[in-house]
């Protein structure tokens, strides 16, 4: 950061009025925004194939999604009503989702349609139905309703009006990240940290400086702002917004004079306590070719490295509030030239309900349990892990990913007993041929060795420092399982 002290000073001050004014808020809880009441975003529509189950949970809440053959989209309960078994765990049949456990199957409405276990006379029990929510795509987005069915309004769906322009075109990519959903917005709405931890990918360190930055709108209901870089004075806005509880954007109008829009539409979801659901998407209105063009799979593995670059600091930051179980206004310095969107974030957690994962009393909960279940080695390595098990948070609920992975380990099953064949071959064969067939044996050896390589990129992060940290973490456990 560049500024003299008598500016950082000041800039200080300013942040401790700011800080100390939203905690003057938050003693003036409003109670008119209901969690509960809201639309969630769970996947985009292109990855939620028919017939396939999806299962997601929603603050520790089981459910299960699926798409009919019709298209017909429905949100259950993920709990059999007969004896708790997990429906996702079934199948879809003829439109209708079949518990494995003893075959019950209902309806997309949660109805009961079938018992076979009953007697032919008997009636099915009213009570053998599962719960259902509203759920509709919106934007290429599947939305779900958690509150009461009759409130459920469509159109409080928020949406993005350059999206529905013809010539644009997305990006879209979706991740389950390891940390409660607050840091993700937090993250989200810091453009500050684009140059610092995403040095080389997004930014670059050499413009880190100070952001002018405005809030020119809030209320329950979120807040809107707009920021610059300071150093260039010229240097266009970008627009901000968040709507509440989920749903984020960012936008620039990057050429004004052809209408070349520029944007980033962030959408989450609270798994739980400590898990989030990010969904991502890209869009723009100029140079689209080389969007259409390259693969999905191959862009997921730009987007998973921009995920994995704030994911171990975001974890961190996690362990540390925790572990410090007092609340946030005690431990973050905001500024205003780069925090200020963090800290009307902050101020809007405060207003809408203190009882929110980021409230202080949560936190002590929190890390009481972390302390008393697990030793801090083992709380490292479970950080690690998560920080490097890329395969279940992205690639197996990607459909594009998912598919690419399987073919790549076809591929390389195809390279392995081709390579076996032709080594039989060269061993039985003449001196030329032999020769030949080595010739071959080393490219399919070099095909599969490829493919395996590209395999992994499907499964775990690729940090040096990570696998180092891994390789210590286990041989640590070891050497602590055998001293005890
Ligand atoms: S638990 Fe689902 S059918 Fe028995
Ligand atoms: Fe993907």
């Amino acid at each position: 950061m560049h500024l003299n002290s008598s500016v950082s000073n000041k800039v200080i001050s300013e942040t401790i009025k700011s800080v100390k004014k939203s905690a003057t808020i938050a003693s003036k809880k409003e109670q008119n925004f209901n969690r509960q009441e809201c639309w969630y975003p769970v996947c985009f529509v292109r990855d939620l194939s028919v017939n396939t189950i999806h299962s997601f949970s929603l603050d520790d809440e089981p459910f299960v999604l699926f798409k009919t053959q019709d298209g017909e989209l429905a949100c259950l309960l993920d709990r059999c009503p007969h004896r708790a078994a997990k429906l996702s765990d079934g199948r879809i049949i003829d439109g209708k989702i079949e518990c494995s456990y003893h075959r019950w199957q209902f309806a997309p409405d949660g109805q009961c349609l079938d018992i076979p276990q009953l007697s032919a006379n008997a009636k099915i029990p009213l009570n053998a139905c599962v719960q259902s929510f509203p759920v509709v795509e919106s934007q290429g987005v599947i939305w779900m309703w958690s509150g009461e069915t009759t409130s459920a309004d469509q159109k409080s769906i928020p949406t993005v009006p350059d999206l529905d322009k013809l010539n644009c075109v997305t990006a879209e990519y979706m991740a389950d990240a390891p940390y409660n959903q607050c840091y993700f917005v937090e993250n989200i709405v810091d453009f500050g940290h684009i140059d610092s931890i995403h040095n080389g990918t997004l930014g670059n360190d050499k413009n880190i400086q100070a952001l002018e930055m405005e809030v020119t709108e809030t209320s329950i209901k979120g807040f809107r702002g707009r920021f610059r870089y300071m150093r260039k004075p010229d240097a266009p806005w970008l627009e901000m917004s968040f709507i509440a509880p989920n749903f984020i954007t960012y936008s620039c109008k990057v050429n004004p004079l052809q209408d070349w829009t520029w944007g980033v539409v962030c959408y989450s979801m609270p798994l739980s306590e400590d898990r989030c659901r990010i969904l991502i998407r890209n869009y723009r209105n100029f140079m689209t070719g080389s969007m259409n063009l390259k693969p999905r799979w191959l862009d997921h593995m730009f987007q998973n490295k921009i995920f994995e670059e704030d994911l171990q600091v975001i974890m961190g930051q996690q362990t540390q509030m925790k572990l410090l179980r007092e609340n946030w206004r005690k431990h973050y310095l905001p500024l205003k030239t780069s925090d200020l969107f963090i800290l009307e974030y902050r101020k809007w957690l405060d207003r809408v309900d203190l009882s929110l994962p980021t409230d202080g009393n949560n936190l002590v909960s929190q890390s009481t349990n972390i302390q008393s279940s697990s030793t801090d080695i083992d709380h490292k390595f479970e950080l690690k892990v998560n920080c490097s098990d890329r395969l279940s948070r992205h690639t197996l609920m990607c459909s594009s990913c998912k598919c690419a992975y399987q073919r790549i380990k076809i591929f390389q099953q195809i390279c392995l007993v081709l390579a076996t064949l032709i080594l039989v071959y060269a061993v039985t064969a003449e001196a030329l041929e032999s020769q030949i067939a080595i010739l071959y044996f080393i490219f399919a050896v070099t095909l599969g060795a490829f493919a395996h390589k590209l395999k992994t990129k499907f499964e775990v992060s690729h940090t040096p420092s990570q696998k180092n940290w891994l390789h210590w973490s286990f041989s640590q456990r070891i050497r602590n399982n055998s001293q005890t």
